[in-house]
């Protein structure tokens, strides 16, 4: 293929799990791959990008029950709120789908009937544990029990946090079902398996990986890694067989089995590009093909944003399973690596990490993330950390001190002193400022390169060092000075001009990751739309808009309002409220240790709500009436933003039963019940898994 051949890409970011809103990790993920897709339609290539809702597998089955609704409705809810996150960031995806849909169920079913016609699907007895309440098989994380090694209580079926050992969950001594509490009995039953053991795919999977480009170095190491090694952790098959209950997709012929959420997963990415094909979205946006016809067609690359927590489907099962259904392989699996808030891993439990809604809800810019995120990517598998003084520095600084500064400098004398009208770029005149777009082409070759391979913080780099030579021509000319002196006209009339100019250009190379902003200067420039990066090299004279305002700095309230989610703004009714979000910047830093005995002071419970009502004239509470085992109470929740009556009523939840009654406006409130997230609408109630009674003692 040369060079200037147009490239049709399929691009795809993993697919969330459809049991709750996106968080920060998520988004980092979208808009590394929204740079790289609008960059690569700047340069006139086709993409069609898409992604889904991951919505099957037991605990999204298990979620939905705790809550009381289906878990049809549960997803529903989930991809309701989808758009919102997706609009203020930016992220330009072409469709958003789920896993729970007839094109899923069609064309899992058909891999699986090419898998098992090629001889790769075989079917075994395996021995499980079994939860006889529930009636259904336990998965590793659904078990607890005695560590065999150390003998702590309470251990995962699959290793033990205190001492670190491994094992297998029927190794635990006197194992429990966390589900139930019930004694887990063994039982077995009939399995499906994927045979990636085959020889054929291991051979296929040597080839595939060890494509030259096809994965990053780290990526392909770890995968031949996995794919070579012998003996005890040599590469297993693949059991893609989960048996009733299961919310999931039906196994033909297979009364009472389902395929493993992960198996029909990754055949999301091609449900949701078929229903964008079957639906004419496809077509309108210029795709003249059939689904079946895209992806069959040789030159179209399929291609796989991904973390680096699940580079084991996407390397090996996913290629696999493609190949031996005779399907088109992904080109390229391209992972990152997680996101980390001033060093500390996100816990979504602890309540750390940024809130991608609360972003958007306070009004920050998605622009500076946007440019904040692509300053810090790099095409390695390495984690990036978003500091909040960082990020306000980085974005003040580039962004406004040196990228929109250029613009704002020239524009006004462009305006009220000639008319609007730029003089043509002349490389031969001799203001400082004359050189800069020789520079600015020279760099082109480079910048291009350093988004083609996703190394965004270079092609930041590049930019800014541009701007940088800009702004140090223009501090030569000082064009504030030269506008005093009538003699100078024409000086200052060429030095704004090409620091207009050199605004058009930059805003050319920054469009990938300022979208918006790189709209509106294309309306003060006059440049056609949709940007193109060829309008790189059709600049010249014409006429400006007058300049208005393209971007706000960071406030450093808004940054103390990102984190701040704890303290709500209304006391009266923080004091009742749910949100047990820890307060201030950092939630752990600030509270000292305490001693057992200090949380046997703690009476927790749970709690049945019986009744949820609303209060009049206050709109963020609702009134509980709880059933606390002993007792009835009433509590005022500061939660409905996030709840309707409704949703709650007949719900177990957890309840601080022991806190001082507080009298309020709207009466007395006898406890609290606990939730987590920052507010307004991700405010979410404890839920104690199914089993528990109202009463028991949360300890
Ligand atoms: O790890 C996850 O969040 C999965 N839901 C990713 C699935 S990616 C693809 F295979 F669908
Ligand atoms: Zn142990």
């Amino acid at each position: 293929m040369t060079s200037s051949a147009t490239r049709h890409f399929f691009v795809t970011t993993a697919l969330p799990y459809a049991n709750g809103p996106f968080h920060i990790g998520h988004i980092m993920e979208y808009i590394q791959a929204d740079i790289w897709v609008r960059f690569q339609r700047m340069v006139g290539n086709k993409v069609h990008f898409v992604c889904a809702d991951d919505a099957h597998g037991a605990p999204i089955m298990l979620k939905a029950e705790a809550e009381g609704v289906t878990p049809e409705a549960l997803v529903a809810g989930i991809a309701a709120d989808r758009g919102k996150y997706l609009e203020g960031f930016q992220i330009s995806f072409d469709y958003w789908h789920s896993t729970h849909s007839p094109e899923n169920a069609e064309l899992s079913t058909a891999i699986y009937r090419e898998l098992k016609a090629a001889g790769l699907i075989y079917v075994k007895p395996v021995e499980q544990f079994y939860d006889p309440v529930k009636q259904m098989f336990l998965a590793d994380r659904y078990i607890k029990g005695e560590c065999p090694n150390c003998h702590s209580k309470d251990q995962y079926g699959d290793a033990c946090e205190v001492c670190s050992s491994v094992y297998a969950p029927t190794d635990l001594i006197d194992p429990y079902s966390t589900l139930s509490g019930a004694v887990p009995v063994r039982k077995t039953s009939d399995h499906y398996f994927f045979k990636l053991s085959d020889p054929r795919c291991v051979e296929f999977l040597n080839g595939w990986l060890n494509a030259p480009g096809r994965l990053q170095p780290a990526v392909a190491n770890k995968a031949r890694e996995w794919l070579t090694t012998q003996g005890d952790q040599a590469l297993s098959d693949w059991d893609i067989s989960r048996d009733a209950p299961y919310f999931g997709i039906p196994i033909p012929d297979a009364p009472g089995k389902y395929f493993y959420v992960w198996l029909d997963a990754p055949i999301g990415y091609l449900a949701s590009l078929k229903k964008y094909f079957d639906s004419g979205k496809a077509r309108e946006n210029g795709e003249p093909r059939t689904f079946d016809q895209f992806l069959s067609a040789p030159e179209v690359e399929q291609i796989h944003f991904i973390g680096k927590d699940i580079i084991y489907f996407h390397t090996l099962f996913w290629p696999a399973m493609l190949k031996f259904a005779s399907r088109k392989v992904p080109d390229h699996v391209y992972v990152h690596g997680f996101i980390t808030v001033s060093g500390a891993k996100m816990s979504k439990s602890r309540g750390t990490g940024i809130s991608p809604l609360r972003y958007l809800e306070i009004g920050m810019n998605s622009e500076w993330l946007r440019y904040y995120l692509a300053a810090k990517l790099n095409a390695n598998v390495e984690d990036i950390d978003f500091n909040p003084d960082d990020f306000m520095a980085r974005v003040n600084s580039d962004l406004i001190g040196k990228y929109v500064n250029i613009a704002s400098r020239a524009a006004g004398f462009i305006t009220k002193r000639f008319e609007g009208k730029l003089l043509p770029v002349d490389g031969t005149r001799s203001v400082a400022t004359a050189k800069w777009n020789e520079l600015a082409l020279q760099r082109e070759t480079q910048i291009r390169e350093y988004y083609e391979e996703r190394e965004l913080g270079k092609a930041v780099r590049e930019i800014m060092e541009l701007a940088d030579a800009m702004n140090a021509a223009i501090d030569r000319e000082k064009p504030w000075e030269l506008a005093k002196d009538p003699a100078q006209a024409t000086r200052l009339h060429e030095v704004c001009s090409d620091c207009i100019h050199a605004f058009r250009q930059l805003t050319l190379y920054l469009a990938p990751i300022l979208p918006r902003t790189a709209e509106r200067a294309a309306v003060l420039l006059g440049l056609e739309m949709p940007l193109r990066w060829s309008q790189l090299r059709d600049g010249g004279a014409g006429t400006i808009k007058p300049y208005e305002h393209l971007l706000q700095r960071v406030d450093p309230k808004q940054l103390e309002a990102l984190f701040d989610f704890g303290v709500p703004k209304d006391k009266t009714e923080a004091t009742a409220s749910a949100t047990a979000a820890p307060t201030g910047k950092s939630p752990e830093a600030g509270l000292a240790e305490i001693a057992i005995e200090d949380f046997a002071k703690i009476d927790l419970r749970v709690a049945k709500i019986l009744q949820a009502e609303a209060v009049e004239g206050a709109d963020k509470l609702l009134k509980l009436t709880l059933d606390i085992g002993d007792a009835q109470r009433t509590v005022f929740a500061g939660i409905r933003s996030a709840y309707t009556p409704e949703q709650l009523a007949g719900r177990l939840t957890v309840v601080l039963a022991n806190l001082k009654p507080r009298k309020m406006r709207f009466g007395l409130s006898e406890g609290m019940v606990l939730a987590a997230g920052p507010g307004g609408k991700e405010i979410f109630l404890l839920s104690p898994d199914s089993g528990a009674t109202a009463g028991m003692k949360v300890k």
